[in-house]
């Protein structure tokens, strides 16, 4: 299994979710989350205002997959948070030792 943490631009929080959705995800985590990137220090416009401060307003999205799914999700949400401008964030991805769904018990591929 695989954890994917994917840094975004906020606005795209809608599309990047029913992009998921439509590949059959099941279950994201969202975080609001502060970052900067390469440009630090320098001016990126967010919802029409400039900001000059180091840390940016950002949106975390975490999806726990099987890893038959990593370039599917990997591809939906790369064309789906993409504007082409500087900040449209990042996709982490890690090994996912183990699941548990509570209610059930389950484990593994079949707790997700
Ligand atoms: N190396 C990193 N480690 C952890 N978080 C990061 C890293 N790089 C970027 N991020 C997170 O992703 C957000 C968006 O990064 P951003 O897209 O600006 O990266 P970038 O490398 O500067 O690319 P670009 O040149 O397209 O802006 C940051 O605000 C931060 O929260
Ligand atoms: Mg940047």
């Amino acid at each position: 299994m695989k954890l994917v943490s994917a840094v975004i631009k906020p606005f795209k929080l809608d599309d990047v979710r029913e992009a998921l959705s439509d590949i059959g995800i099941q279950g994201v985590t969202v975080t609001e989350v502060k970052g900067f990137g390469r440009q630090k220090g320098h001016t990126e416009l967010y919802r029409g205002a400039e900001y000059v401060v180091d840390f940016l307003p950002k949106v975390k999205i975490e999806v726990a997959i099987d890893d038959d799914m990593l370039e599917q999700v990997i591809e939906a949400i790369s064309k789906t948070a993409n504007t082409g401008k500087i900040g449209d964030g990042k996709i982490f991805v890690t090994s996912l030792e183990q699941v548990i769904r509570i209610r059930t018990g389950e484990t593994g591929p079949d707790a997700l």
